[in-house]
């Protein structure tokens, strides 16, 4: 136990994490060399695409230091705040964390919730600053910036370039000298925390846990406190990068555990495991993932439906926090509602479902979850615009409407304070403005969810040249008068389109709808009205002339060929139409674009 250390890397996105877990790695000889452009640790396509950790991947590296073999677990973990429950769970698997900071752009919003998840959870805090072969570091003015927001000694830093390799090699011993190896014991009764878990074809479920007391073993029976289900395990194993079967994990180390468990939405992460027979208490810190954001989902060509939902199927087994559950539109037929995190996160669900599925999908925009109260003293959540109480029923049956806020930490020059108050001050409540250095200043605000998922942290971007950076973490639900907005073609509703949107702003939402969906709806041979409503108030109305789209009309007549060619093509492109009533409408128009990125 006394040669093991536990430890996780965080820090703001794209700071460097997954570049100096391969440092190390290499270092280590746990992976050879790979050079500039690849990257192990990032698995998934999508990671590699975009350069950034969806999933957090645990590896297990032996480190000789003065003469003794010591076994360092070390976690890669997501930056993105849509991750946040994959970074908490890695922290809880450790005694100690890197806290990477490019020290080109200084401490950032990420830097700062990790830090404080970090501080909470009592770790041995490692100050790394990355990338000082970048022209534009500035290591000296970050340590100043450490030492004011976080009072973190300077001399304690570490500065590495995780690119060039250069100072890496200080990072093994500093994590063998300075945190703490794990405590407990092999006699106590087995107990792990369960911090991620897979699906694999072959295995079923594998569970990554952290061992904080006991041994497991092959042949094992065990039980997870929180669902009481019961298991046998098949194989333990180390991630040494991949999976290497080992005869036992004991206390203090980090492993996988392959249990005879079907379905991935009986892992829970956070859940304590034990041994059948010998209870113990839950390690404490246990928290269902919940959705956030709740989108429709539907087949672009409906023949799919069958294909796409086994695929929307498959892709939720290895992510728990989707929920998925069937539902009807009029306008775009059998889909299903899908819940997730963040808008990140439904977007790297998107990119996965066409990368390793090959499937297209309509997502309609994100709706989050209100509550509502209603006059017969009962309470419900909706979160799909189709269900949400009328005017007459509202009036009549509906209390309140509560809906969720986050705190949104922001970080950006000073320079940019005045437009960022100006941007958030007529809706938002400020919490906290703090001077992070003479040059950069920290706001805290509490934002409603719905418009933070509605592109804030675009106009945030736009508003400070692209310099600020936001973190957010849930703040409760607050009263909301929100009502039901409706889009109608030709007087029939377009049920996939309707959003919930607040009383102040559904005239001036109304306005920009159907002027957006003027220009994205095709002419048609009758006049096409486009009106956006609450209730059976109309509060913005935009009409379209009829005209014959005559595809042939560029053939002068001669080639019949040429001529049937295009008309074939015509017939193509309405496969990809859908009839509103006697209007067909383009399946474009019911699809949401992130602008969350
Ligand atoms: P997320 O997983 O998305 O949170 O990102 P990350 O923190 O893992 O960052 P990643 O390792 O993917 O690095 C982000 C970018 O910075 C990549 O383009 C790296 O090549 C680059 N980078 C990382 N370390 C250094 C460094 O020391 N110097 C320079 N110049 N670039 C670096």
């Amino acid at each position: 136990m006394s040669r093991i250390r536990n430890i996780s890397v965080i820090a703001h996105i794209d700071h460097g994490k997954s570049t100096l877990s391969d440092r190390l790695l290499e270092l280590t000889n746990t992976i050879a060399t790979l050079g500039v452009h690849k990257q192990f640790l990032d698995k998934l396509k999508v990671e590699q695409e975009r350069g950034i950790t969806v999933k957090a991947v645990t590896c297990s590296m032996r480190y000789k230091h003065k003469g003794e073999e010591y076994m360092i677990n070390l976690i890669d973990t997501p930056g993105h705040v849509d991750f946040r429950a994959e970074v908490i769970h890695s922290l809880k698997a450790g005694n100690g964390c890197l806290l990477l900071i490019d020290a080109a752009q200084g401490i950032q919003a990420q830097t700062v919730a990790n830090f404080y998840l970090a501080f909470a959870e009592n770790l041995k805090i490692i100050p790394v600053l990355n990338k000082i072969d970048l022209p534009a570091a500035e290591p000296g003015k970050v340590l100043e910036q450490l030492e004011q927001t976080f009072e973190l000694d300077p001399v304690d830093a570490l500065a590495i370039s995780a690119k060039t390799g250069l100072g890496v090699g200080a990072i093994l011993p500093a994590i063998i000298e300075r945190v703490p190896p794990p405590t407990g014991s092999v006699d106590e009764n087995f107990k792990c925390l369960l911090i991620d878990s897979w699906y694999d074809n072959y295995k079923g479920v594998i569970l990554l846990v952290r061992v904080f007391g006991g041994t497991v073993q092959r042949g094992d029976r065990i039980s997870s406190v929180h669902t009481g289900h019961k298991y046998e395990v098949s194989e333990v194993g180390l991630m040494h990068p991949d999976q290497s079967p080992v005869n036992r994990l004991c206390a203090g180390m980090v492993g996988y555990v392959v249990p005879s468990m079907k379905r991935s939405s009986e892992s829970k992460i956070g859940d304590t495991f034990y041994h059948v027979g010998k209870p113990v208490q839950a390690l404490p810190g246990f928290e269902d993932a919940k959705p956030m954001i709740y989108v429709g989902a539907f087949p672009l060509d409906t023949k799919e439906f069958k294909r796409l939902e086994d695929s929307i199927n498959n892709l939720s087994l290895n992510d728990r926090s989707i929920t998925v559950h069937r539902d009807t539109s009029t306008a775009l037929g059998q889909g299903w509602r899908l819940g997730f995190l963040g808008s990140l996160h439904l977007s790297v669900f998107q990119d996965r479902l066409k990368d390793e599925y090959g499937a297209e999908v309509i997502i309609t925009t994100p709706t989050v979850p209100y509550q509502i109260e209603y006059r017969d003293g009962t309470f419900g959540t909706i979160s799909n615009p189709s269900e949400f109480p009328d005017v007459v029923t509202h009036s009549s049956k509906v209390l309140d409407i509560r809906e969720p806020v986050v705190e949104a930490t922001m970080i950006f020059p000073s320079d940019y304070l005045g437009s960022v108050i100006e941007l958030c001050e007529a809706c938002f409540l400020l919490k906290e403005q703090t001077f992070l250095s003479s040059s950069r200043v920290l706001l805290k605000y509490i934002i409603p969810l719905a418009q933070l998922v509605e592109d804030f942290f675009g106009k945030l971007k736009s508003s400070t040249k692209g310099y600020a950076t936001l973190d957010y973490e849930e703040a409760g639900y607050i009263p909301a008068d929100v009502l039901r907005l409706s889009l109608l073609i030709n007087g029939k509703s377009v049920d996939a389109l309707a959003s919930i949107v607040h009383r102040s702003q559904a005239e001036r939402r109304g306005r920009e709808w159907v002027k957006k969906m003027r220009g994205l709806v095709d002419r048609q041979l009758y006049e096409v009205v486009i009106q956006a409503a609450v209730g059976n108030k109309v509060v913005a109305r935009e009409s379209i002339s009829a005209k014959r789209k005559d595809v042939t009309a560029k053939c002068y007549g001669g080639d019949v060929s040429r001529k049937m060619k295009l008309l074939n093509k015509q017939k193509e492109g309405k496969k990809r139409m859908r009839s509103i009533g006697n209007v067909q409408i383009s399946q474009e128009v019911c699809t949401w674009k992130p602008g969350f990125l």
